[in-house]
């Protein structure tokens, strides 16, 4: 498992309203570097797989429905202590919460239209990378 490695996507909301270049400069500029990085659309069966720990959550359903609206950007990000450092980038899950300068605090709406996606774990972030990129897609 690569430690310092972390796995993110640009949600639908972030593609829609043309934020994905603000948003990979921010992720450039704090120190991360882009490893792996594709613009995809997820079908229902993906973002049900991908989520499925939180399958049982009422918002489970709007949460599917929103991940597969459009096309979203998925990359993986390397930097020391990626995992911590990158969930301290993209600030609180409701962007109301947010603190200043956090990439939801800028670009999220909503609670559930929240800009970016960040894993919360390395073992996650090993398990979401391998989801959406082979290893000749990760450099
Ligand atoms: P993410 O996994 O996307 O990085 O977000 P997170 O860790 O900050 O939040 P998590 O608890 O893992 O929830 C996953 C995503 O589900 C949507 N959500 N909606 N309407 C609601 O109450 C609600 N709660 C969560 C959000 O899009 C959240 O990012
Ligand atoms: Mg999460």
């Amino acid at each position: 498992m690569k430690t310092n490695r972390t796995f993110t996507m640009l949600k639908p909301d972030s593609v829609e309203k043309g934020n994905i270049g603000a948003i990979l400069e921010k992720i450039n500029a704090s120190g991360f570097r882009i490893v792996a990085l594709k613009l995809t659309h997820m079908t229902r069966r993906d973002a049900e797989a991908f989520y499925a720990i939180h399958n049982e959550r009422p918002f489970f359903g709007e949460l599917v429905t929103f991940m597969t609206r459009g096309p979203i950007v998925a990359a993986i990000l390397e930097k020391e202590n990626a995992v911590e450092d990158f969930r301290s980038l993209i600030g609180a899950t409701n962007p109301a919460e947010a603190a200043e300068g956090t990439i939801r605090k800028l670009y999220a709406s909503s609670m559930g239209e929240n800009a970016v996606h960040g894993s919360d774990s390395d073992e996650n972030a090993a398990i979401e990378s391998a989801f959406h990129f082979s290893e000749r897609e990760q450099f």
